[in-house]
């Protein structure tokens, strides 16, 4: 199960072109059941999809008002999901307000994407502390130890000079090569795994990082 906890609604616009009925927005303020909202993705066995859009601003305004009152409201979102699905992922955006904190009371383990850019280190730092500070008022255990550097590019001194450092601070570290395979597979509304282009799929070093990552974070 995918939630789309962004309210830019990139996720959703992936695999959908046009809006369904509702939205995440809609479940968190109680206009509808979760099921309700539930989209399957049909490309993919087994994948679902609380949708959010962009258009409309719904989940952003609920965020910035109702939300303060209700930390907890995704937590027991995802325990009304836990029965029906084996994995849920919550797909944030790079801010830490209160949505993203919401997001992250709810969850077992956050993991760090960023581009191999001076800022995306500084910005890891201030997540790191932000989260110690919320382990602590919250009493939470949760679990940050994977990182993904995507578009890196291994002749790239900065990009290798990033990964030492992002090493260094005992994460384990996934490198996602750039791949042109990714912005076709979203014109197409597919997962790049399963988009092919010409009979090519995933350039060989990016499907072997997907499946490093798959293997690490499903096991
Ligand atoms: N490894 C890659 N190689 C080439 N293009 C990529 C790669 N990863 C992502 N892209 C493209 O870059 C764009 C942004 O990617 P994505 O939506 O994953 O970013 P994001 O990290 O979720 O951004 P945000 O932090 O704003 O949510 C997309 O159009 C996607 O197709
Ligand atoms: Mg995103």
């Amino acid at each position: 199960m995918l939630v789309d906890v962004d309210p830019q609604g990139n996720l959703s616009s992936w695999f959908m072109k046009e809006a369904s009925q509702y939205e995440l927005a809609d479940v968190l303020q109680g206009k509808c059941y979760y099921e309700d909202a539930v989209v399957e993705i049909k490309a993919i066995p087994n994948l679902y999809l609380i949708p959010t859009f962009a258009i409309g601003g719904t989940l952003k305004l609920y965020s910035e008002t109702k939300l303060s009152d209700e930390p907890f409201i995704i937590q027991d979102l995802v325990q009304s999901m836990n029965n029906d699905f084996d994995h849920i992922v919550l797909d944030l955006s790079p801010g830490l307000g209160r949505l993203e904190r919401s997001a992250l009371i709810a969850s077992d383990e956050v993991i760090s994407p960023m581009t191999p850019e001076v800022f995306g280190l500084d910005g890891l730092e201030i997540f790191i502390e932000e989260l110690n500070k919320l382990r602590k008022n919250l009493r939470s255990n949760l679990i940050h130890e994977k990182i993904i550097i995507n578009s890196f590019d291994n002749r790239i001194k900065q990009h290798r000079d990033i990964l030492t450092a992002a090493t260094d601070g005992k994460f384990d570290v996934y490198k996602i090569p750039v791949d042109p395979h990714f912005r076709k597979a979203q014109e197409a509304g597919k997962a790049p795994q399963l988009f092919k282009i010409r009979g090519r799929g995933l350039k060989p070093a990016t499907a072997e990082a997907f499946e490093m990552l798959n293997q690490d974070i499903w096991s």
